[in-house]
């Protein structure tokens, strides 16, 4: 018994060092994104567990003049605790630049978002940046995109739409802040662009979580060694 107890909390021990581990390389990526962040900058501001370390290292850095907008309640109400300033997007206009994390990158720089259902409001915010930077752990790099595919979809014949994208199912979660029902695309990713170009294209879709590279400006992944530096396929202006 006392051996079976030792190993069990080996076990935890190593579960402990990792989910540390990958919190630490949360933070890693974040404090490097923050870097980039400079007086009167309108920012705007990601969901997920990495922007909550994003958050906080935003705030330290003490810059004056940051307009934010963010992605979802959680993250506005967050920001705001932290003292940073949270505008409507359309109050903000042109952003300078958007940090957001991922739940898959791959080697081409597609990444999957949405694990927290926010990925409609992150896509229009990654959009209306002129940089965007994505940040992550290096577990999120892959090197093939997985099913789940986060959706956002509408709710008017919702189970007409499911059927179309078939094999999906409905995440129970909350609605989106904006009344969408979040689900996932549940078959093989494949070519990630025709993919998007299907779910896109598929009536009662509201958007989906592959985001292309073109979308993208840089991407700082934190491992072991350090953070290293992805060039993205959008040009960092
Ligand atoms: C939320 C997202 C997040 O960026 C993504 O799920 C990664 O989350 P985390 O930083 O918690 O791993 O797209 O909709």
């Amino acid at each position: 018994m006392a051996s079976s107890g030792a190993t069990e909390r080996q076990r935890q021990a190593l579960s402990n060092a990792g989910t540390n581990a990958g919190e630490d390389q949360k933070r890693a990526a974040a404090v490097a994104a923050a870097e980039l962040i400079e007086d009167g900058m309108r920012v705007g501001l990601g969901t997920g567990s990495t922007i909550a370390h994003l958050l906080p290292a935003i705030a330290a850095r003490g810059c004056t003049g940051l307009r934010c907008a963010a992605t979802s309640p959680a993250t506005e109400r967050a920001a705001r605790e932290l003292g940073l300033a949270v505008h409507p997007l359309d109050e903000l206009g042109e952003l300078d630049i958007a940090i957001d994390g991922a739940d898959q990158i791959d080697p081409q720089g597609w990444l999957v978002k949405g694990g927290g259902g926010a990925h409609t409001r992150e896509k229009i915010v990654a959009a209306a940046a002129r940089r965007f930077v994505v940040i992550a752990s290096a577990e999120k790099a892959v090197r093939e995109l997985a099913p789940p595919v986060p959706l956002e979809l509408l709710r008017f014949g919702v189970q007409r739409t499911l059927l179309l994208l078939s094999p999906a199912a409905l995440r129970d979660v909350k609605d989106s802040p904006d009344g969408g029902l979040i689900a996932d695309y549940l078959g093989p990713v494949g070519n990630a662009r025709e993919l998007a170009a299907r779910l896109s294209a598929t009536p009662g879709v509201v958007d989906h979580g592959l985001f292309a590279p073109e979308m993208v400006s840089t991407i700082l992944i934190a491992g072991d060694g350090g953070v290293e530096r992805r060039a993205g396929a959008k040009p960092s202006s």
